[in-house]
């Protein structure tokens, strides 16, 4: 069996990835488990670079307190995801900065409520007509091995990106973040509309995850 040690405090996104894995991975929260453990500040510019930073400096610090985990049968990982929002229109914008695009206005410290960030969102594009409200969510996972003989700390790397368009108007009450906002391409109903089964089928989220399965299946950390 192989362990995934979830790093993100978002309880939305360990359980899409939970169910997206399914039985054949044991994801633990992380930061629930060890609420202690340093976060590092997301400051890269890219996805990749805040997801591998995460993964790297949470691994590191699982080493230095000397957890003991896995065994030749049971290897142990940390996932760390970082994801957000490009939207055409707006240059590629909220991008790495997805989760405080509201409080990047006020200079409020930490991630802003999900309500704001998308009344900033709507209101950029209230002139925008619908052809142009391109958009796209953006997942990159860096997972590092834990308890290592020999630690090694270069993240292996998934990405993946869901096509779609941002409403005029929040519509629905599942997912999290921007998901009232976000119709996926194909569909007529928003991410929040669609419920969690649909949106796992075809998310970003998903995607990346497919990448990261196809890897375990090869090679793998096996
Ligand atoms: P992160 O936790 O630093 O990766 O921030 C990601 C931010 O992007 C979240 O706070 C959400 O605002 C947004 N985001 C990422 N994935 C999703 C998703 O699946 N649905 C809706 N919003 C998302």
């Amino acid at each position: 069996m192989t362990t995934l040690l979830i790093a993100t405090r978002n309880a939305h996104k360990v359980g899409e990835i939970a169910a997206i894995l399914g039985a054949d991975f044991h994801c633990r929260p992380l930061l629930k488990e060890f609420p202690s453990a340093p976060v590092p500040v997301e400051d890269a510019d890219t996805f990749s670079g805040n997801a591998a930073k995460k993964a790297v400096s949470l691994a590191t610090w699982l080493e230095s307190i000397g957890m003991t985990w896995g065994t030749d049968a049971d290897h142990v990982f940390v996932l760390a995801d970082d994801s957000g929002l490009e939207v055409d229109a707006l240059g590629g914008a909220p991008g790495v900065h997805s989760a405080r695009f509201a409080a990047r206005d006020t200079g409020a410290d930490g991630n802003s409520a999900d309500a704001d960030n998308n009344a900033k969102l709507l209101r950029l594009l209230a002139d925008v007509p619908k052809e142009q409200r391109n958009a796209r969510f953006r997942c990159v996972i860096a997972l590092v091995e834990v308890n290592r003989a020999v630690p090694l700390l270069v993240p292996q790397v998934f990405d993946g990106a869901c096509e779609g368009w941002i409403e005029f108007a929040p519509r629905g009450a599942g997912g999290f973040g921007y998901d009232p906002l976000f119709i996926p391409l194909g569909q007529t109903q928003s991410f929040a509309e669609l419920g969690e089964q649909v949106k796992n089928g075809l998310s970003h989220r998903a995607l990346a995850l497919a990448r990261l399965r196809e890897w375990f299946s090869g090679n793998g950390g096996k």
